[in-house]
């Protein structure tokens, strides 16, 4: 009897599970990524307080106003975005804290530090197609 309830347990747990994760891939954004030099402070969001190294700013389409600080998104890797023929490392994704404001001008939706770059893909390329999501 307890089994029995259990495994309707399971079952439903899954479902929610498969619902919420189906739902959080729907939600991936893509646009292009660049990647800026250290020193990572100061930022627009925290002034000189660093936050380490893997961190970003982001473009007008992901700013709000500066609401943008402080969330963080896990960002992948999906191709090259100019002629670098295969700039991604091997599926690697990247979750970056939001510490700065991309201006208007900006080549990516997101600007990852170097370090967070170079861990989803190779610096040389400069510019790569990324897929994100905020978590
Ligand atoms: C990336 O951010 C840095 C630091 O804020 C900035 O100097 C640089 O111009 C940005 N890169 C691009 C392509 O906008």
């Amino acid at each position: 009897m307890g089994g029995r309830y259990i495994g309707i347990e399971m079952k439903v747990s899954l479902t929610v599970c498969m619902i919420l994760c189906l739902t959080s891939i729907v939600h991936a954004d893509q646009g292009k990524a660049v990647f800026f030099e250290p020193p990572y402070t100061p930022s627009a969001c925290y002034g000189t307080q660093s936050y380490g190294n893997m961190v970003a700013g982001v473009s007008d389409a992901l700013w709000n106003n500066g609401r943008a600080c402080g969330k963080s998104y896990r960002v992948k890797c999906l191709g090259g975005a100019n002629e670098a023929p295969h700039p991604c490392k091997n599926g690697n994704t990247a979750v970056v804290k939001v510490v700065d404001y991309c201006k208007a001008g900006c080549q990516g939706i997101i600007n990852l530090s170097k370090y967070a770059f170079s861990t989803i893909a190779d610096p040389d390329a400069g510019i790569i197609q990324v897929e994100f999501n905020e978590v």
